[in-house]
């Protein structure tokens, strides 16, 4: 499986801000914001990663990912010229996905989940159909929107309904089969002009091959793309950080623990930012590694 990072978009929400920076460049408290959706793909077990982002932006992207190595993944960088819709990556990747089946991320989202691990490697070794995620919120009409019938099937998906059919968002990580960009393709553009990855994945619900994985209470999805939900990001990440000691959204960390990297490696990471606590964190991980840990989870 290879997998998407979409970090386009104009950010508008966050003017003017984003008029300098990338959203997605932007720091959730010690890291950039694409760390976080980085260390999630990683965690799936997924090395072959494509950035998609604006002409505009992209230099910066590369200067700060680079080719991949220092977390033992590949990166290749593509443009999206302008925001036509989330469902375009597939139109943008196709030749480079060349059949494979594929995860994409939003550049934006946070995931911090007990046990998500486990639901990642789950999604990714699905031959067939799609696999979304689902967290409850308060004000379900800012997102795609799932419902579910008695027996917990999906019922129906729709993109920022003015009346939502329950408080299910649908979150910015998805895993679909190789079926993906043939799909893509047969989109037609909704009444706002984009291709939308609810009409997507619409056609996998109405085929009866859509997954929903439902993360309960004990996590928490961020969408970092307004003031106050990046400053909630931050401080949610703060938060755990310096209360436990154990850090969030680290693609060096979860790279070691994938095994994209080795221990020199983690050791190397953490010395060359030994001025922060990210750096120290991860060499106290170095430096106090044993065995793998069955409880590393996020
Ligand atoms: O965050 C989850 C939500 O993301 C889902 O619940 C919705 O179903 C999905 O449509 C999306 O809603 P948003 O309103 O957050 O979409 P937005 O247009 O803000 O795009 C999300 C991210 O994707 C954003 O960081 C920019 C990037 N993007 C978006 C579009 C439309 C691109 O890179 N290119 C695009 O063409």
């Amino acid at each position: 499986m290879k997998a998407i990072l979409l970090s386009g978009g104009s950010g508008t929400r966050l003017h003017p801000i984003t008029l300098g920076v990338s959203k997605q460049l932007l720091p959730v408290y010690d890291k950039p914001m694409i760390y976080y959706p980085l260390t999630t793909l990683i965690l799936s077990g997924i090395r072959e990663i494509m950035i998609i982002t604006t002409p505009h932006d992209l230099p910066q992207f590369q200067r700060l990912l680079g080719d991949g190595s220092q977390f033992g993944v590949e990166f290749t960088y593509r443009q999206q010229p302008s925001p036509d819709g989330i469902a375009q990556a597939f139109l943008i990747a196709a030749d480079w996905l060349n059949g494979s089946s594929c995860a994409l991320a939003l550049g934006d989202n946070l995931i911090f989940a007990d046990g998500l691990s486990t639901k990642l490697q789950e999604a990714r070794q699905r031959d067939y159909g799609a696999t979304v995620f689902a967290y409850q919120v308060r004000d379900p009409e800012r997102y795609g929107v799932i419902s579910f019938d008695d027996n917990g099937r999906a019922l129906t998906i729709e993109e920022k309904p003015e009346i939502p059919q329950s408080n299910w968002a649908v979150t910015g990580l998805y895993f679909y089969d190789r079926r993906v960009c043939e799909i893509a393709a047969n989109l037609r553009p909704s009444d706002r002009g984009e291709l939308e990855i609810t009409d997507l994945n619409r056609v996998y619900l109405e085929e009866n091959s859509l997954h929903v994985s439902l993360l309960g209470r004990g996590c928490a999805w961020l969408d970092a793309g307004l003031p106050d939900s990046l400053m909630q990001a931050g401080t949610f990440v703060q938060a755990i950080q310096s209360r436990q000691g154990m850090l969030v959204g680290s693609p060096t960390e979860a790279a070691f623990r994938m095994g994209f990297i080795s221990l020199e490696e983690l050791y190397a990471r953490g010395k060359s930012m030994i001025k922060t606590d990210l750096g120290k964190m991860l060499l106290h991980l170095a430096e106090n590694y044993e065995t793998p840990s069955a409880s590393y989870s996020q």
